[in-house]
This record gives C-alpha cells, structure tokens and sequence, in this order.
C-alpha cells in the first residue's frame, strides 16, 4: 500500500461509458465556446443534455443553435452561477427530473482571469478561485452522491487549461492557480471513484475560438466593486481571436472519445508539448536519489506506464 498511491492507476483504468447513446448530461458553462462544443457532440451521441450558464444570453443563443440543428428535444438548459450551491441543488433537482438521470457530469464553466498578481486584490482571487475551482467542487459535492446512489456507472470531465500544467508567463497567477487545482482534484478521484464504476477525465485545452474574453463583463456584483483587473478586462474584452485557434467542436469530439475511454488526460494541442517537457525534466531532476532503492523499484517506474 503506497501512501500517494500508484500513478499506474492515473492512465489504465477500464471505464464503463462505452455506450452512451441514451444517456444524460450536465454541463456547465455549456452555453458558448468550449461546454457548448462538447454539448453538441454529446448530443450527437446521443444523450439527452441539461446545459447550465449564468448568462441568459447565451442559453437563449445556444437553445436557437440546437433547435436550427433539429436537437432541441435533446437540450434543456438552465440557468445556474456555479458558485451558488443552492442554486446548483436546484439545477441537480430540476436535471434529473426532467432528464431521470445524470450519468456524465462536465464542470466546464471558467472565467479566464488575467491580470498581474501584484494589482490583484480579494475580489480577483475569488472571483477566480469561486468560479474556476469552486464550481467544480460544488458540482462534485452536488451530483457525486446522487450519481453513486443511481448506481449506473459514470463519468466526470473537469475542463481545466494547459496553464495548469505549464502557466503562461504573465497575468495568469489566479487562473493556473485554480486549473492546476482542477488537474489535481481529478487525477485524485480516479482511484476511489472506480471502485463506484464512474470515470475522469481532465480536459486541458490550449487556445480555442470563445467567448472567454466577454468573462470579466460579466463579473457577479459581489466580486466587482473592488478588483484590480477593470482596465485588463475592458482590454481583454475587444482581443480578437486568431485564426490558427481551434474550433470548441474538437475539444468536444476528443472529450467524447475521452469519456468512452476513461482516459484521464485530454490534451487538444500538441504544439505545447515541450513546455510540459521543461517542467517535468525540471521536476524530475529535483527529486532526490532514493534513500532506498529497493523500495522505490517496487513503487514501479511510471515511465513505463501507456496509457490505456
Ligand atoms: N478558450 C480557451 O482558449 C480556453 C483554453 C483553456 C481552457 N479554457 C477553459 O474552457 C472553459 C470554457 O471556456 P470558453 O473558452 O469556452 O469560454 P466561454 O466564455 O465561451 O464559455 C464559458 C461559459 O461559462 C459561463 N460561465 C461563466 N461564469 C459562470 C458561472 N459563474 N456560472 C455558470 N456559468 C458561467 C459563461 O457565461 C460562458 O457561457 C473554461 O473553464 C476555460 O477556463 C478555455
């Protein structure tokens, strides 16, 4: 028994979502960009989806584009700011009476907080922190026990970013913060929520066509009054994306194939590759020699380890 646990089990384990046609989803932030492009190749597989955003806006925009596609018998939409429990006990209530169950939970919605950590105040941190972490654990806290007790089996995506695993170099301390949390919060799940047949995923997208940059418009009241980032926000809000960014249905065909796989990690470019490269050598090379090697060889080599 290692105490932190075999990395073997972080990529091998066996999933149970092969067949998902039939099947019900809840995402959040599912109304534009990234969540919306996984709702529809859900949809297209054929689960019945509850998309849950705080913007009005962009449920009534993303409601026109399924029902232009002929799927709005497959959506329902909600709308839900993930940092209200409460809200999110309503939005598991109405999720499962209206589609009976959930059976693959996305905790998508994000905000891409940018700013230098020296300006940032109280109110940046948890805007950041309340939204791109904590919505992730309270749709944890809501729908895990109501997903274990249906007994179905199941799976989870958390939609981190590659700054989790390689921060870009400025203005994103509040944002890898709480996508490195995410990345994290996933891989520990993995083992204990096999046991109740329910797969991770962590989904790790580098640049993608959104509308990520309106985020700071739409701050809540409760997180504006005081932070630090107006001037960033206002200048982040008119960026225009470039073309080589990718379109949100990939990352949606990907976490499709994620979910049927159980695979952990979902990583849409590859182009970042040696970044993450520089971080583990470094990583690597900071680990001391082991004070006993035979026990470190029984531990395993996690090099050796494939992916499923
Ligand atoms: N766009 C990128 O290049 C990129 C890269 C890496 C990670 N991501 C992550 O992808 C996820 C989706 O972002 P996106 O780029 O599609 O942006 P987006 O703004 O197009 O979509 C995010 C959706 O989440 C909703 N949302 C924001 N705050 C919310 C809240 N408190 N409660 C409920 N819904 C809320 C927004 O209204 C929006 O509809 C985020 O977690 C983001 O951090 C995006």
């Amino acid at each position: 028994m290692h105490i932190f646990g075999s990395p073997r089990q972080l990529v091998t384990l066996r999933g149970d979502m092969e067949q998902l046609n039939g099947k019900c989803a809840f995402v959040t932030g599912g109304a534009s960009g990234i969540g919306l492009g996984i709702a529809r190749v859900l949809v297209d597989a054929g689960l019945r989806v509850m998309i849950a955003d705080i913007r009005k806006d962009h449920l009534e925009t993303a409601l026109a584009l399924f029902e232009s596609l002929g799927k709005s018998r497959s959506v329902v939409a909600m709308e839900l700011d993930v940092t209200d429990r409460e809200g999110f006990a309503r939005a598991a209530d109405e999720a499962y009476e209206k589609l009976g169950a959930v059976h693959v939970l996305v905790s998508n919605a994000g905000v891409g907080i940018a700013g230098p950590v020296a300006t940032a105040t109280f109110d940046d941190w948890d805007w950041g922190l309340d939204v791109n972490l904590g919505g992730a654990v309270n749709a944890v806290c809501t729908f895990l026990p109501r997903m274990i007790a249906q007994r179905q089996g199941g799976h989870i995506v958390t939609t981190s970013s590659l700054s989790a695993i390689t921060p870009s170099p400025r203005n994103a301390t509040i944002y890898a913060t709480a996508k490195a949390a995410l990345m994290a919060m996933t891989e520990a799940m993995r083992d204990e929520l096999a046991d109740h047949r329910i797969g991770v995923s962590v989904l790790l997208p580098g640049p993608f066509k959104t509308n990520i940059r309106e985020a700071g418009r739409y701050r809540q009241p409760r997180y504006r009054s005081r932070s630090g980032y107006r001037a960033e926000e206002e200048r982040l809000a008119t960026r225009e994306d470039a073309p080589e960014w990718s379109d949100p249905l990939d990352a949606g065909r990907m976490v499709l194939d994620a979910i049927r796989a159980n695979q952990l990690y979902v990583i849409t470019h590859g182009e970042y590759r040696g970044w993450a490269e520089v971080k583990f050598e470094g990583i690597l090379a900071a680990y001391p020699p082991p004070k006993d090697p035979d026990r470190a060889r029984a531990m395993g080599r996690t090099r050796t380890v494939k992916p499923a």
